[in-house]
């Protein structure tokens, strides 16, 4: 079992799956719609319990998921999405015990996400460029990861004018991008990643990813580059009422990911037909491709 404790954020979550953020505080009252909860009710009972608040509306208390937590933080920057956080981290592949490069911090979700993967052995360093944001990812990170935060290494610097590696570990392993011209980074990436190592970036919209893609085919140490988006249709499913639900975020970005390599295998872009070199036209029809596959 594990109680909630004064002081932790939790979340309050209702029949209809809408969640309610709020810090624990002994002698502090909850409020919803009228009805009400003293906190002093809700410190010490387990995880995942449910309680009653004062008109009768039941929800449950649990302590949010990253995910859960990311998107009711207070917030600065816009933060992204958990379908994103997730792919970034698979793509770039973060594994415990890395060197993170990260810029901007913005809120501070993707470094909180980072900064879990790479463990206490690992460290994400994060530029922001603005003192504001800076102050509000700060609180929310260790707010959200308390103790733990220990590998986060913040500062408030201006990625465009250059990466600073740290004394004591002279490359980074990884280098994820979530700002607005991520290929002013791309010739500091190409000096301060280690061969091998992977550049990821986010962007919204098509003209930010062309460029982002331009630059590091430029830079001649990248390959292979894949740049691509992903849906999450979420669906409902009660009794025989069984459909994609009405709602969905749409787009959110594209991510563009590319491993600084030695050059001269590719001239940049990746190989016709993606990645899969073993991939053959019967393939592309199997997967609808093909318009007038039988
Ligand atoms: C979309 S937000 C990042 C959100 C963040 N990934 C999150 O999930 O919370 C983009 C951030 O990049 C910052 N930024 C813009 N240009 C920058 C630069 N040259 N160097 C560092 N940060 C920059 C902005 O101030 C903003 O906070």
């Amino acid at each position: 079992m594990r109680p909630l404790k004064n002081g932790e954020r939790i979340h309050l979550v209702d029949k209809k799956g809408r969640q309610y953020a709020l810090n624990l505080k002994a002698g502090a009252v909850f409020q919803w719609s009228g009805q009400t909860i003293p906190h002093d009710e809700l410190i010490g009972k387990p995880d995942g319990s449910l309680v009653t608040l004062s008109g009768g509306k039941r929800m449950l208390v649990c302590l949010p998921t990253l995910g859960e937590y990311v998107l009711k933080m207070p917030r600065g920057a816009q933060v992204l999405y958990p379908k994103d956080l997730a792919l970034m981290t698979m793509w770039a592949d973060i594994y415990p015990g890395a060197h993170v490069f990260e810029a901007g911090t913005g809120s501070g979700a993707l470094t909180m996400t980072l900064a879990r993967a790479v463990g206490p052995m690992g460290r994400v360093v994060t530029y922001e460029a603005r003192e504001d944001f800076s102050r509000t990812a700060m609180q929310n990170i260790e707010r959200g990861m308390g103790a733990t935060a220990t590998n986060v290494v913040m500062c408030r610097r201006d990625a465009y004018a250059g990466i600073d590696v740290l004394d004591d570990h002279p490359w980074f392993d990884r280098l994820v991008l979530d700002l607005p011209e991520p290929w002013r980074v791309v010739p500091h990436a190409a000096s301060v990643l280690r061969s091998g190592g992977i550049y990821l970036s986010f962007v919204p919209t098509v003209p930010q990813v062309m460029q982002t893609v331009e630059a590091l085919e430029q830079a001649k140490v990248f390959g292979p580059i894949q740049s691509f988006e992903s849906l999450l249709r979420t669906w409902n499913i009660q009794g025989r009422s069984v459909r994609p639900d009405h709602r969905m975020v749409a787009h959110s970005g594209f991510l563009t990911v590319a491993r600084k390599v030695e050059p001269g295998l590719w001239t940049g872009a990746a190989p016709a037909g993606g990645l899969d070199e073993d991939r053959d036209e019967s393939d592309d029809r199997r997967s609808g491709d093909a318009g007038d596959a039988p």
